[in-house]
């Protein structure tokens, strides 16, 4: 069984991934504030500071899902959150979530912080599978998903309501026996 209460810290080139608190809320703060990130994310739910601390604060005790800060090596700024979450343990899979706040992206930050939490989901946790589910306006972060390792295996049609336009989501995943290959390159 999956061991969510041990929350790892994970080294990468580029980035290091460790548990996030409540002190990283206002590193955080333009995941939920900017409008473009709230837009590529889907977010149709607003968060005050006091929720968003409760929120960090009680990250680290959770024993279903694992909630980390992605820390960029080079100037030690925490820039966004890589997340494994609906943890069914049944059938071994989590989904898979990640931001980063508006300038650090589109520099292989999130490819490397998606492959180091993704590994850590089929090593550590020993899952089968991962998936996720990303927008059609959002060619960016189906970039780093396909090099991280992820296939595209389905759309859900209509899934997003945003400013009075009907966008499609495409579900992605990865699965455990394609790891050490896609890894491998
Ligand atoms: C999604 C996210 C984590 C990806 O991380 P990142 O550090 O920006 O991604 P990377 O730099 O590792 O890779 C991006 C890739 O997309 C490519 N790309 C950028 N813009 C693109 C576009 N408009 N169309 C196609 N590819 C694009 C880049 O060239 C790069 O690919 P390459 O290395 O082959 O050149 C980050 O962009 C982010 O947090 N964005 C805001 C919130 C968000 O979108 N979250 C995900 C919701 S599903």
């Amino acid at each position: 069984m999956a061991d969510f209460s041990h929350k790892p810290t994970l080294t990468g080139d580029l980035v290091v991934l460790r548990p996030v608190t409540e002190a990283d809320v206002p590193a955080l703060l333009p995941l939920f504030e900017d409008p473009e990130v709230i837009r590529l994310t889907g977010g149709h739910t607003r968060f005050d500071e006091a929720a968003l601390l409760e929120w960090y604060g009680s990250r680290g005790a959770q024993d279903d899902r694992l909630d980390l800060a992605v820390v960029e090596r080079a100037t030690g700024r925490v820039v966004g959150e890589a997340v494994l979450t609906a943890w069914d343990p049944d059938n071994e899979s989590c989904a898979f979530r990640i931001a980063f706040v508006p300038d650090a992206v589109g520099r292989g930050l999130g490819t490397e912080a998606t492959r180091l939490i993704v590994g850590h989901g089929f090593e550590a946790l020993g899952l089968y599978r991962i998936w996720l589910e990303v927008y059609a306006f959002n060619p960016r972060a189906r970039r780093a998903y396909e090099k991280a390792g992820f296939r595209a295996e389905g759309v859900l049609r209509g899934a997003l309501l945003w400013e009075g336009e009907r966008v499609d989501a495409t579900v992605m995943s990865v699965l455990a026996p394609e790891w050490g290959s896609v890894q491998a390159g």
